[in-house]
This record gives structure tokens, C-alpha cells and sequence, in this order.
């Protein structure tokens, strides 16, 4: 579906992206996932075939991205900052413009304006939307054309946590649909629940890939097991068979009231690899 090989981008001499290597497959949920100045939105714009890379290959549908017509661009869905509304029109009319560009009948505004939860405010000019009703429309707006690949540059920044969820089920809604979606983001929760696959970008370089779990797991280095007792005590025992017992006893007397691993978390990994955080600026 996507690939890219030593991708490289710089804006004069600040070199932003240092030899990227992608490969998405069709049908997944892949997250980029670095802190603000990583590179993401860069990386975007150069899969979009918005801006030119600087050096490396990009091929999206078997094709270099350079040689893609506007009918491969089609199957492209965009949420991101410079993909905006017109704030004075409703929410139908927004969508109408796209609708119009895509062909798209003019009945399924309503029904994909219903699906994102937005059918009551069909007439309200995108000015009156809270920002999760904004976020929603700027997402009906990328799905109206019924992509097979949809880019999201941090879909849910700066939303409350139901309006996240909303947009979280709307992108595994659109999975299940069977596109694929390209996921930037700098939220580690949100990157570990969505995506089949993680790409850590750090100062434009991928740092490390995987499934979420797995790249916690391949840095749990402490293998320990935490417990937490019913008398309010904590305690930590080896993970390997010799805790067994102690487990094992625990569990029969009914004082194990919670018993976890030790694996660490996407940020903990992050900073190990690279000695910042990824809610801290660029
Ligand atoms: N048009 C541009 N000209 C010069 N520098 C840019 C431009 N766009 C982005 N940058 C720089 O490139 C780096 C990566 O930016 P960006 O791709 O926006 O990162 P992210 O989306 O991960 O926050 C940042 O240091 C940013 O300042
Ligand atoms: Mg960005």
C-alpha cells in the first residue's frame, strides 16, 4: 500500500526527516507516533504528495507518490491542520463543497453527518461546533469519498475524553471498513489502542516499531510480577516459575486483590530511547 525506503527531508540545511523506512500494509492502523517537532506532519504531507521529499524512494499504490494522478489522490482521505472548514458555512454545506469535488451524491451528506453524531446540527455554521463537533466534521469531511487510505495528523488533539472516544470509534469503524489509516499522534494511549503497528519517531529518525505490546514487552527488563494485597500491602516476586508457589497461595487465601507485570509503558520506552518525553515540545 505505502512504502518508503531512506526517505529524507530538509527544510535549507535543518534536516527534519533522516532516512525513514515505512512499509503499511492495506487494511491496518498505523501510528506515528513522536513529540511535537518529530516530523509527523512532514512525513504526511510527503505520503500525500504535498511536498517533495528530499531524497529516499516513496510508493504508494505500486507507484512512486511523484507520478500519482489526481484519481490515485482520490482514494486518499486528509485530516489535518491545513485541511480546515469554512468556519461561515453549516456542516451540510461544508461537506456539499467536498461532495460536489468527489462527485459524491449529495444524500450521503446527511447520512455520514448522522454517523458522526452531527445530524442535529446540520443547518449550525461550523463557527457554532464545540471543538469535538469541529473534530468530527473535519473527519466526515476526510471520509466523505469513501478513501482506502486515510492520513489523520493528530485527529484528536486538544479534545475531551468522550469526543476522543467518539473519534477513536470512528477510526476503528473505518478499519473495519477495510481502509487503512495512517495515524500521527503524540498520544501514547491513543497510539497504543488504535494502531496494529507503532513507528516511534524521534527527531526524524524511526527509534523503534512494532505492535504496542510488543515493543513494551521487548523493554521489560526488570520481569518482575506486582501484587497488591487485600490487607493494602504491595509486594513484587520474580516473574519466572519459582514465584509460582507464592502466587499460587496468594490467590488461595484471597488476599491477592490486584497482580500485574512489569513491562514498561510506549513513554517509558520513548525516554529510554531517546532521553525526552513525548508530551514535551520540539
Ligand atoms: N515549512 C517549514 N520550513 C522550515 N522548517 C519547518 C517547516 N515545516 C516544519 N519545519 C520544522 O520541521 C520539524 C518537524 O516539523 P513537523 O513535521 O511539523 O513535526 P511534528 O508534526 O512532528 O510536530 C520542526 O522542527 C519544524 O520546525
Ligand atoms: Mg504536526
Amino acid at each position: 500500500m505505502i512504502t518508503c525506503k531512506g526517505l529524507c527531508k530538509s527544510y535549507g540545511d535543518k534536516k527534519v526527516l533522516d532516512g525513514i523506512d515505512l512499509d503499511i500494509k492495506d487494511g491496518s492502523i498505523i501510528g506515528l507516533l513522536g513529540p511535537s517537532g518529530a516530523g509527523k506532519t512532514t512525513m504526511i504531507k510527503i505520503l500525500t504528495g504535498q511536498l517533495d521529499a528530499s531524497g529516499g524512494s516513496v510508493e504508494v499504490f505500486g507507484k512512486d507518490v511523484k507520478n500519482l494522478t489526481g484519481d490515485d489522490k482520490r482514494n486518499f482521505g486528509i485530516m489535518m491542520d491545513n485541511f480546515g472548514v469554512y468556519e461561515r458555512f453549516t456542516c451540510r454545506d461544508n461537506l456539499k463543497v467536498y461532495a460536489d469535488i468527489y462527485g459524491v451524491p449529495k444524500e450521503n451528506i446527511e447520512k455520514i453527518l448522522e454517523e458522526v453524531g452531527l445530524g442535529d446540527s446540520i443547518k449550525k455554521p461550523a463557527s457554532a461546533l464545540s471543538k469535538g463537533m469541529k473534530a468530527r466534521l473535519r473527519l466526515a469531511r476526510a471520509f466523505i469519498h469513501s478513501p482506502k487510505v486515510i492520513f489523520l495528523d493528530e485527529p484528536t488533539s486538544g479534545l475531551d475524553p468522550q469526543s476522543m472516544r467518539s473519534i477513536h470509534k470512528m477510526i476503528t469503524d473505518k478499519k473495519e471498513e477495510g481502509c487503512t489509516i495512517f495515524l500521527a499522534t503524540h498520544n501514547m494511549e491513543e497510539a497504543s489502542k488504535l494502531c496494529d503497528e507503532i513507528y516511534l519517531l524521534n527527531e526524524g529518525k524511526i527509534v523503534e516499531k512494532g505492535k504496542p505490546e510488543e515493543i513494551c514487552r521487548r523493554y521489560n527488563r526488570l520481569k518482575k510480577i506486582r501484587i497488591h494485597l487485600t490487607d493494602g500491602k504491595d509486594m513484587e516476586v520474580s516473574a519466572g516459575s519459582e514465584s509460582a508457589d507464592t502466587i499460587n497461595a496468594l490467590m488461595r487465601s484471597g488476599m491477592l486483590e490486584t497482580i500485574h507485570s512489569t513491562e514498561p509503558t510506549l513513554e517509558t520506552v520513548f525516554l529510554e530511547l531517546t532521553g525526552r518525553g513525548l508530551q514535551e515540545a520540539g
